[in-house]
């Protein structure tokens, strides 16, 4: 080309482009339907710039500081102003946030906006407890106003779409991210799952473009909670039934409630890794569920598929995943490298790559963000929001509400107020951080209340705190295993000493917020470091203890249950931890929380759950030892799914079914009078399981199919219905086809899933 051309092509790019830009702009006209608007940007896109509204990159430097220097920030910025970039994760903060969209609406040639991600998975800077624990609450309503409340912060921080809620099912606590979802059942986990959902975004899809609000993304799609003995990102192995009956029912909870995204997850199934899956991705979820948001992979799962032997190289790698139906490649590098050209070369059809894009900008148009790209960039309401008091009561409700009191024996609890000399022991009563629990990726250290904090408002009584010996070696963190202290006893003495002049004990033991979450899978489910010592030690000197727990899954703990007249389970709390704490065990609150997931007496019990089929052989019949049982623990866990006592007592009688049977269709109301006939104004969580007894597919012994959470006072009596319909009494074949027989239903209704009055009836 000669130099003439080259001024004369160059002229002509600028003035082409200038009409493209002027172009342009007919997409940022609100007044236009959404799926217009995507049609007339889509007209202007190249393939690039389709490819990369489909990459994913981590935060990478500190962009209001110098250029980006080390590692593959430099390659990121670079992507970032050639507008190969749809989205970024972990920048957070208003200035952070504004720098990285000004680049990608000043500097790109389309202007288009970055949709910013990150996990807020239990609040903000100002946390909720652990989402086990929310779910422990079984109160829908509280669990909407606490992911509301980490929408509200979030969005003022500048992000616009949480990797949350996880809605995973699991049975195994040894996996360490229990912490994170709803508990074993897919009954209260879609819910849950709803609830989540509506806190996040809002109630309408409208709501999703209200600045306060955030979208969400229903993780990890599919059975990433049945990773074989509860190792993080090992293989799963289920059936099509436990598939569709107990995996997908909350995330398809989580489709209908309007969700616009989802991730997939690390795990293989069926020999298949859900990256690379077009059963789950196109035929489920896109294809029988009619999802239109979008599906971002998990972390460099595209680039995973090589290794789990699915794919013989990158390129290969991102085919698959690509046909499959992940949209958007989070930091496997996968799609920016190697799409356009598999596109080019005929492997992988356009239509693919504008399908992705087509969903990727349809959530961005939803949220406002081609209407305000720094919709979510306002310094003042930053600081407004963040930490406020509203959100620290709101949390503190949350925390309240969550905990579970397991048992009671000798009314220790609650505390007299005054005039009581308490000790209090433990490394982790007067600990601020792991409290906050894992997944805190924008909390301060040190922010949470402690329960020495907590229990010092209370000022009639003499506390007294002992820490006994250092629960840790050194300090946790985000990134790298937890060590305990196994060794060094010091503390001892001092503990000791203190609970033997006390009244009561109370000790707070647990496992530290950092040994749960991603990657912290354990073996043992008992008191990790020298605390079952300690406790035993105490026990020794003083038996009144209560024993609080901290901890981010259900712990097997056959001393403590068998010999400590009083158990607390306070999870990881969240910010306001201390004060729940207290207020519980002072009787300001009482405690209502029910075990979303079982608590086994042994960890080789585990996976054990209450929704289990019956064996051939599930009780002793002829006195010997062929039947379905341990030789050394017996089958029913320490602590059962729907567990969780009251400082009152509630009585349950007239379980009444408005007929004896129904017909298809015909909805069956039961109904129970509940009593509240201790003496404390208090909160039931009022369940009912049913039991289809023979199907042309076995049924579990028992399914929680409804309930009602209640405040009753002081001797009040109110009659709780609850209705079964179709959605409820019918079950997935494996092909997953739902089904609903004719035969006979058993139900069961009471406070707890191992007990409560009973009932059947006929559907014809
Ligand atoms: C986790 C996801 C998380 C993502 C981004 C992954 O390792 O599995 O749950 O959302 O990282 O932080």
């Amino acid at each position: 080309m000669t130099a003439k051309n080259l001024i004369f092509s160059g002229l002509f790019c600028l003035l082409s482009f200038g009409v493209t830009q002027a172009q342009n702009k007919s997409h940022l006209d609100k007044s236009k339907p959404t799926e217009e608007r995507i049609d007339l940007l889509m007209k202007q896109m190249t393939l690039e710039e389709k490819v990369g509204q489909m990459n994913q990159y981590n935060g990478f430097w500190e962009v209001t500081g110098p250029a980006p220097k080390g590692g593959n920030a430099e390659l990121k910025y670079k992507h970032l102003r050639d507008g190969w970039v749809g989205s970024m994760l972990s920048v957070r903060g208003v200035k952070q946030v504004r720098a990285v969209q000004k680049i990608a609406v000043e500097e790109t040639r389309l202007g288009i906006p970055l949709i910013i991600g990150f996990d807020v998975i239990h609040g903000y800077k100002t946390l909720s407890p652990i989402p086990l624990a929310e779910a422990a609450s079984w109160d829908m309503e509280a669990i909407k106003k606490s992911a509301q409340i980490a929408a509200d912060e979030a969005s003022a921080s500048g992000i616009n779409w949480t990797f949350a809620p996880m809605v995973d099912i699991f049975r195994d606590a040894r996996w360490g991210r229990v912490m994170e979802g709803a508990g074993e059942d897919p009954f209260l986990g879609s819910k849950i799952a709803t609830a989540r959902v509506q806190g996040f975004q809002g109630d309408t899809k409208a709501d999703l473009a209200k600045v306060n609000t955030i979208a969400a993304c229903a993780k990890h799609f599919a059975a990433y909670g049945f990773a074989e003995a509860g190792r993080d990102y090992n293989t799963v192995d289920m059936s099509n039934s436990t598939l569709y009956n107990i995996v997908l029912p909350p995330f398809q909870a989580a489709e209908e409630a309007g969700i616009r995204t989802f991730m997939n997850s690390f795990n293989i199934l069926n020999g298949i890794p859900a990256t690379g899956s077009s059963f789950l991705q196109r035929d489920i979820l896109k294809g029988k569920w009619k999802f239109d948001g979008y599906v971002v992979t998990d972390w460099g799962s595209i680039k995973e598929m090589v290794t789990h032997g699915y794919a013989k190289d990158s390129a290969e790698a991102t085919e698959k995943a690509v046909k499959a139906g992940s949209d958007m490649d989070m930091e496997s590098y996968n799609y920016v490298n190697d799409l356009v050209k598999l596109v080019k070369e005929g492997k992988v059809n356009e239509s693919l790559i504008d399908d992705a894009a087509r969903r990727i900008l349809r959530v961005k148009f939803e949220l406002g963000l081609f209407d305000n790209p720094y919709k979510y960039c306002d310094e003042a309401r930053e600081k407004a929001v963040i930490g406020s008091k509203a959100n620290n009561d709101g949390v503190l409700d949350m925390a309240k509400k969550s905990i579970v009191l397991l048992k009671n024996d000798k009314n220790l609890l609650p505390l007299k107020k005054s005039g009581q000399k308490i000790a209090l022991i433990g490394a982790l009563a007067n600990d601020k951080s792991s409290p906050l629990g894992s997944w805190r990726l924008a909390a301060e250290d040190n922010s949470a209340v402690s329960v020495l904090e907590g229990m010092q408002q209370y000022k009639d009584n003499t506390l007294t705190f002992e820490k006994g010996p250092e629960l840790l070696l050194q300090k946790a963190t985000f990134l790298f295993e937890v060590a305990y202290n196994t060794t060094d006893k010091s503390g001892f003495d001092a503990a000791k000493k203190a609970a033997a002049n006390a009244d009561v004990v109370v000790m707070v033991l647990g496992e530290n917020g950092y040994q749960s979450g991603e990657s912290r899978s354990r073996t043992n489910l008992d008191l990790p470091g020298l605390q079952q010592e300690l406790l035993e030690e105490i026990y020794k000197v003083n038996p009144n203890i209560v024993l609080v727990l901290n901890n981010g899954r259900p712990l097997a703990l056959p001393w403590a249950a068998k010999n400590i007249p009083a158990i607390v389970e306070a999870w990881q709390l969240g910010t306001q931890t201390g004060n729940a704490v207290a207020q519980v065990l002072y009787g300001d609150y009482n405690p209502s929380g029910k075990l979303p997931m079982s608590f086994p007496r042994n960890v080789g019990q585990c996976p054990i759950y209450y929704n289990n089929y019956s064996t051939g052989r599930p009780i002793m019949t002829d006195n010997n030892v062929f039947w379905s049982h341990y030789m050394d623990v017996e089958n029913t866990p320490q602590f059962p799914f729907g567990f969780g006592l009251s400082y009152t007592t509630f009585d349950y009688k007239n379980l009444k079914i408005n007929k004896a049977a129904f017909a298809k269709g015909e909805a069956v109301k039961v109904s129970v009078e509940v009593t509240n006939s201790g003496n404390y104004d208090g909160k039931e969580v009022v369940q009912l399981y049913i039991h289809d007894v023979a199907a042309s597919l076995a049924r579990p012994v028992k399914e929680l199919k409804g309930f009602e959470l209640i405040a009753l006072k002081k001797g009040e009596t109110k009659t709780v219905t609850l209705t079964l319909t179709e959605k409820e009494l019918g079950f997935y074949d494996n092909e997953g086809n739902y089904l609903v027989e004719p035969g006979t239903f058993k139900i069961r209704v009471g406070g707890s899933s191992d007990k409560g009055l009973e009932s059947s009836f006929e559907l014809k």
